[in-house]
C-alpha cells in the first residue's frame, strides 16, 4: 500500500489522542447560572429544568459551596422578586432579592466571582425587558433604569454586570454610570449577540419572566441574521464591553466563531435553559448519554472559539474537565 497520509496514526492510543488534542478546557472558564427567590428555607426544583433550583438567600450558600467544591468559581445571579410593577422597581431596590443575595454570598464565599444579569423582565408586571410605551419597549427611557439596576448591583457587591436586555446603547449607559460612581474597574459582560429564541422557554418558567403579551422580537435579534450579530458585537465593544456573549450557544456556533474573529475581547457562549432541558429530557428516556452530550456541547463551543462557557451543567462539566474528558 502506498498510502502516505494516514490520519489514524494519531488516533491509535489514548496517550496519542490526548497529546494532539486541539481543544483543552479548564473549569476556570465556567460560569454557573443560579436563581434566587424571596423567602427562607426554599429550594424549589424548576420543573422544566430538572436538577436546577430556585434558592432562597439562606439556602443559596449551600449551592455556592457545592459549586466552589466542584471548581466552579463564577456565578451568574438571577433574582426572582415577589413584587413586580410597571417599572420593575425591585430590580434596583437596595433590599431587592439580588442585592441581598449578593451581600450574603460575598460574606460567606468572598472568593467566588459574582456576575449579575442586568435586565427588567423578571421584575416587570408585563414581563418585558424594559419600560413600555404603547405596547413596545421604549429604548432610551429603559437605559435610565438599566443604569440604576447595574449601579445597585455593583454597590451590593457584584464583581461584574451582564446586561441582557438588548437595548441600544446600554453598554455605554452602564459604563457611564459605573465610572461616575467610582466603579471604573468593574467589567461589563455584554449579552451582545442575543437572539429572540425559543430556547429560553424553560428559563422563563424558572424566572416567571415570560412577556404578558407579544414577544421580544423588537429588541432581541432575528435568528436569520449573522452580519447583524457582528455589528452588535462591534457596537458593544465600542461602547465599552469587556467581554461579549453569544446566546444561545449550540445552534449559534457560527456566531461564536465569527464574533471571535470580529472583536478582540474575550467571547462567552451561553448554553441556555432550552439546551439543558433537551439534554435532560432525552437522557431521562435513555435516548442519549447525558455526560457525553453535555461534554460534546461544551467542547463544541470552545472549539468554535468561546473562551468562557455559561452552563447549567457547570458543576458536572468541571468534573469532566478535570478528568480530561
Ligand atoms: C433576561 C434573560 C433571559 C435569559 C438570560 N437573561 C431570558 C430572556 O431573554 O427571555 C435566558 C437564559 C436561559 O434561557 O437560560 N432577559
Ligand atoms: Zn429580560
Amino acid at each position: 500500500m502506498e498510502l502516505l497520509k494516514r490520519p489514524r496514526r494519531l488516533r491509535g492510543t489514548e496517550l496519542m489522542r490526548k497529546m494532539v488534542r486541539e481543544t483543552r478546557m479548564s473549569q476556570e472558564s465556567l460560569i454557573y447560572p443560579m436563581f434566587v427567590v424571596e423567602g427562607s428555607r426554599k429550594k424549589e426544583e424548576i420543573s422544566s429544568m430538572e436538577g436546577q433550583f430556585r434558592y432562597s438567600v439562606d439556602q443559596m450558600p449551600y449551592e455556592l459551596e457545592r459549586a466552589a467544591k466542584a471548581g466552579v468559581n463564577h456565578i451568574l445571579l438571577f433574582g426572582i422578586p415577589d413584587r413586580k410593577d410597571e417599572v420593575g422597581s425591585q430590580a434596583y431596590a437596595e433590599d431587592g432579592i439580588v442585592q441581598r443575595a449578593l451581600r450574603e454570598a460575598k460574606r460567606q464565599f468572598p472568593d467566588l466571582q459574582y456576575i449579575t444579569d442586568v435586565c427588567m423582565c423578571e421584575y416587570t408586571s408585563h414581563g418585558h425587558c424594559g419600560i413600555l410605551c404603547r405596547k413596545d419597549v421604549e429604548n432610551d427611557r429603559t437605559l435610565e433604569y438599566l443604569q440604576k439596576i447595574a449601579l445597585s448591583h455593583v454597590q451590593a457587591g457584584a464583581d461584574m454586570v451582564a446586561p441582557s436586555d438588548m437595548m441600544d446603547g446600554r453598554v455605554r449607559a452602564i459604563r457611564g454610570i459605573l465610572d461616575q460612581n467610582g466603579y471604573e474597574n468593574v467589567p461589563i459582560l455584554s449579552y451582545a449577540v442575543k437572539y429572540a429564541s425559543g430556547f429560553y422557554g424553560p428559563f422563563r418558567d424558572a424566572a416567571e419572566s415570560a412577556p404578558a403579551f407579544g414577544d421580544r422580537q423588537t429588541y432581541q435579534m432575528d435568528f436569520h441574521n449573522s452580519r447583524e450579530g457582528i455589528r452588535e458585537a462591534i457596537l458593544d465593544v465600542e461602547e465599552g464591553a469587556d467581554i461579549v456573549m453569544v446566546k444561545p450557544a449550540m445552534s449559534y456556533l457560527d456566531m461564536v466563531s465569527k464574533v471571535r474573529e470580529a472583536v478582540k475581547v474575550p467571547v462567552a457562549a451561553y448554553s441556555v435553559s432550552g439546551e439543558y432541558a433537551m439534554v435532560k429530557a432525552a437522557s431521562k428516556n435513555n435516548w442519549i448519554d447525558e455526560e457525553k452530550i453535555m461534554c460534546e456541547m461544551a467542547v463544541a463551543a470552545y472549539r468554535a472559539g468561546a473562551q468562557i462557557y455559561i452552563s447549567y451543567y457547570a458543576k458536572e462539566l468541571a468534573k469532566c474537565m478535570t478528568e480530561g474528558k
